[in-house]
């Protein structure tokens, strides 16, 4: 039987991340692949006496606002989230949600937004599930006046919003610098869209926070409009399946309606969880250690690598590192002979706008948080080996 499907569902590309999966559950498969944090980056005990808690309160088991649990809502807004005035917090689920419901309430089908590239793919998914064009834009640390974001505004007229991600980017690490976060939001104001701010990673620096968010530095350029998105993915659990948006009150009327039509409200027993885990009072010390992990866990990974040819941009937070490979690397069948020699990584090409292009083919994301820290020098030395032919 054949049976019509919506084609914008239908198209919507393939996650090349998605289809490394079965590879990273063979066994001593160390794993650079996937951007998940490992065991030891849990706070397993505070997780563990949140959860009865959570359990014991009746609203975790009914419906509950759309826009969130008001005690969740209060205590994101005391230890996250910063709200400015003329703006509403949502609790979503996930980030994803929130980059899901931004670009349905701001694009309709057939515009376009702008997506830095590379790109994290599921951006991507999320524009073509409604039939809403992507438009790449570039930036590197010498463009300081955004002069590639510029030159892809310009070329493209029907342009609705902005989608950034200027904190430890994913799959590059890169951070935008105050500079050019300030241009970024200038030339927005000057084209009048908005920017959503995906910025999951923010807390997640290693020797010093990151510069302010496009939220918080909004009020220097008039006239600009940010969405800006947080999750507790990075910093509690993945699992629960929350974040949070921000965002001007004429859009998240509208974002709140668009989520109803989908999942009615977040889970509230998840949000219990959250509530009494940020109750507990042990997120900083637990982010704290964290960050820890990762920094020493990145200069590991990334000192390796380095003196076996591979370049190292320098990331300052997050989990990832868009490495590039060695001169003389045996690209052909390479994904292949590191997985024979027990180590996965993501490929670069699956950070590229089109499907097939070959940009980025030198390239590859690298996660240094999944492993524990005793794999991470023997994932590089099968990765150098790998790559060695
Ligand atoms: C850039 C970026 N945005 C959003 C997400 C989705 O995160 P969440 O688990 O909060 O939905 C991820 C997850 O890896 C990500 O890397």
């Amino acid at each position: 039987m054949s049976i019509a499907l919506n084609p914008f569902i239908a198209g919507i590309p393939a996650n090349p991340l998605r289809a490394l999966f079965p590879f990273a559950a063979r066994p001593g498969m160390l794993n650079l692949a996937s951007g998940h944090p490992s065991r030891d980056a849990y706070d397993h005990a505070g997780l563990a006496e949140a959860l009865p808690k959570a359990g014991a309160d009746f609203p975790a088991w009914t419906y509950g606002p759309s826009a969130g649990d008001p005690l969740l809502l209060e205590a994101l807004q005391e230890h996250l989230a910063e709200v400015p005035a003329g703006h509403r917090l949502l609790v979503t689920s996930g980030a994803q949600q929130g980059i899901d419901l931004a670009i349905r309430t701001l694009a309709p089908p057939g515009a376009a937004v702008l997506v830095p590239e590379p790109v994290y793919p599921a951006v991507l998914s999320a524009c073509a599930a409604v039939g809403v064009r992507t438009v790449g834009y570039r930036t590197d640390a010498a463009d300081t006046a955004m002069a590639g974001l510029a030159a892809a505004l310009a070329a493209t007229p029907d342009v609705r919003a902005l989608y950034a991600l200027p904190t430890f980017g994913n799959p590059t690490g890169e951070t935008l610098t105050r500079t050019q976060r300030l241009a970024m939001l200038a030339l927005c104001a000057q084209r009048g869209i908005p920017v959503i701010e995906d910025d999951p990673y923010r807390a997640l620096w290693f020797r010093v926070p990151p510069p302010p968010s496009l939220l918080a530095l909004a009020p220097k350029v008039p006239g600009v409009a940010v969405i800006h998105l947080g999750s507790l993915s990075k910093i509690i659990s993945p699992g629960l399946r929350l974040g949070w948006a921000v965002a001007p009150d004429a859009v998240a009327g509208p974002m709140q309606e668009a989520r109803q039509a989908s999942d009615l409200q977040p889970n509230s027993l998840a949000q219990r969880v959250a509530l009494h885990y940020l109750r507990l009072g042990r997120l900083d010390a637990h982010v704290a250690r964290v960050r820890g992990l990762y920094a020493a866990r990145y200069d590991a990974l990334a000192g390796r690598l380095a003196a076996a040819g591979f370049l190292m941009p320098p990331v300052d937070g997050g989990m990832f590192v868009f490495a590039r490979m060695p001169e003389g690397t045996v690209r052909d069948g390479l994904f292949d002979r590191a997985v024979a020699r027990g180590v996965m990584y993501a490929p670069g090409a699956a950070f590229a706008l089109q499907p097939g292009d070959a940009g980025f083919a030198d390239r590859m994301r690298l996660c240094f948080v999944g492993l524990a820290d005793a794999d991470v020098p023997v994932a590089a030395d099968r990765l150098v080996a790998a790559a060695r032919g």
